[in-house]
């Protein structure tokens, strides 16, 4: 074949990412047809196998699906979708039950299951595998059954170019094939995002910078509608060491009683919390940040000396071994830690049904915003909402997307124009501009965000338009969809003039009524364009 013509493959689900709601929308879609599972890296890798804490699931004895309901609400800070919420708690329990049935293994102890306990929870109910490596486990476990599931084909290091759209229905997408060394057009019936968050674009982030957002931005190009792109949720505990690499220190840790010092070695979330340093995830993040503020300080620190060894070293086995790469030996040495961007609760706005505004196009677990969030998530509820929505993404493409596909041929004459190789300066630029932007948003759009910072950063953003950007070279369309994700965050922030959640405005530090509604955003003739909406 002509390196310039593009190869051809049809599917019945195109399914693009690999975490869990990936690897279990593909598992469970291969009962229904044929499935092609596309990963930008290996399908091992992925965010959701670095999730430590864990799976939250009411199914412990004390514990019930009204009280998990309720505590999600709490912390959601009144945008949560009810249905949305009342779905994940309710089915979510069936889909860990079915993942128990089929031998996955979470961690027991004497009298049963291990529960582990974080922020806002108020009954132990975290399911957790391998100590703190519940990700890992659950990632791996998946895995294996991908691997030999012969309905699913694998393409792995393929990067997804566009969907293909017309603005109303998705045919499929375009990929870079490592495998095929080519582009190649997959014309499918149904496509499932799945491709997680964008968090590892702030440069201080508990996600790898892979995790860019390319599936919502995926998603806008094709007309997709996005939301709540505002909430960033920090993570109050990642490891801030001068020169060391940061990584998540998990909330668990605190579950079990680790304690949050400033650097006189002082407790202080008192001050801030009856719940101290198991108040809900905003609350510790904000009052760790204001500690470091107050003391021109670049940390604090999370001090476990009072707990027992035994329980830091098995337990916590990863965080132990990890620390003591850095010199630390946790159950003597405190740990420096500083809140980090962490989770993206805003994204492609879908039902509870996993469907886009776009026919065809379903979406789910963090790249998705089925609205079980609302402003705040409550800990260890991500790895559930992919379970629940990814399994609700299959059954509604098996009952609306039955019909075959045909990719319209002015869309494929548009993808044989992309050019996959760029320039050395091209490539060079685009690596200066994202370092710009994470810093960027890192700096201005961070936890504490006010008109004048705000201002700052979208003059930072829109001052790359005047490069010239080429929408055929996968480079330029790579900065485009940066820029587009960077500004949405940004722009939503500056829009939402009230504290929330996970968004907090220093000028505007109370919640309002007025804002009990959601930014939408749409590419409208080639412009973002916002509107609002009570759901
Ligand atoms: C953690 O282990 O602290 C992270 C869990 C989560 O983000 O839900």
């Amino acid at each position: 074949m002509n390196k310039k013509d593009i190869l051809e493959i049809k599917t019945d689900f195109l399914i693009i990412g690999s975490g869990l709601s990936g690897l279990y929308s593909a598992i469970y879609a291969s009962r229904f047809g044929k499935v092609t599972l596309i990963t930008k890296s290996s399908i091992q890798e992925s965010n959701s196998y670095w999730a430590q804490g864990g799976i939250a699931a009411a199914i412990n004895e004390d514990d019930s699906i009204e009280i998990h309901k309720k505590d999600t609400l709490s912390v959601g800070c009144g945008l949560n979708n009810q249905e949305a919420v009342n779905t994940m708690v309710t089915e979510g329990t069936e889909r860990v039950q079915e993942l128990i049935d089929q031998g996955m293994n979470f961690d027991r102890a004497e009298s049963g299951f291990d529960f582990g306990i974080e922020g806002g929870h108020s009954r132990r109910r975290i399911l957790h595998a391998l100590g703190n490596e519940t990700g890992k486990a659950v990632v791996d476990f998946l895995c294996k059954e991908v691997e030999r599931n012969n309905k699913i084909t694998i393409y792995e290091n393929s990067f997804v170019i566009d969907l293909f759209s017309d603005f109303k229905t998705c045919f499929g997408c375009l990929v870079f094939s490592d495998k095929e060394k080519n582009k190649v057009s997959i014309h499918s019936k149904a496509t499932i995002l799945a491709t997680g968050g964008g968090c590892g674009l702030y440069s201080q982030s508990s996600n790898p910078s892979s995790t860019s957002g390319d599936g919502i931005a995926l998603g806008l190009n094709a007309g997709a509608v996005v939301k709540d792109m505002e909430f960033i949720q920090f993570h109050p505990t990642v490891f801030s060491k001068e020169g060391a690499q940061n990584f998540l220190i998990s909330e668990a840790i605190r579950g079990e009683g680790g304690q949050l010092v400033n650097h006189s070695r002082t407790r202080f979330m008192e001050n801030y919390s009856k719940q101290l340093e198991l108040a809900p995830r905003d609350i510790v993040a904000r009052a760790i940040f204001n500690e470091m503020r107050t003391n021109g300080e670049k940390n604090v620190f999370l001090s476990l000396k009072h707990l027992k060894p035994s329980l830091i070293k098995n337990r916590f086995k990863n965080t132990f071994e990890l620390c003591l790469r850095e010199g630390l030996d946790i159950t003597k040495d405190d740990i420096p830690v500083s809140p980090a961007a962490h989770y993206m609760i805003g994204g492609i706005k879908t039902n509870t049904s996993s469907q886009t505004n776009i026919k065809n196009l379903y979406a789910c677990g963090e790249v998705a915003c089925v609205g079980a969030h609302g402003a705040n998530r409550l800990a260890s509820n991500s790895l559930l909402e992919c379970l629940v929505f990814a399994r609700r993404a299959v059954d509604s493409a098996v009952k609306l997307s039955k019909k075959e596909v045909k990719i319209p041929k002015n869309l494929i004459e548009k993808a044989k124009k992309c050019s996959l190789i760029s320039s050395d300066k091209k490539v060079e630029s685009y690596l200066n501009y994202r370092i710009l932007l994470s810093q960027t948003i890192n700096n201005y759009v961070g936890i504490l965000r006010n008109k004048k910072d705000l201002l700052l950063a979208l003059n930072e953003i829109s001052s790359i338009k005047r490069t010239n950007l080429d929408e055929f070279d996968l480079i330029d369309k790579r900065l485009m969809n940066l820029k587009s994700l960077t500004y949405l965050i940004t722009k939503s922030a500056l829009l939402r003039e009230e504290s929330r959640g996970a968004h907090i405005r220093e000028d505007f530090s109370n919640e309002s009524s007025k804002w009990l509604k959601h930014i939408n955003w749409k590419l409208n003739n080639g412009t973002l364009r916002f509107s609002y909406s009570k759901q």
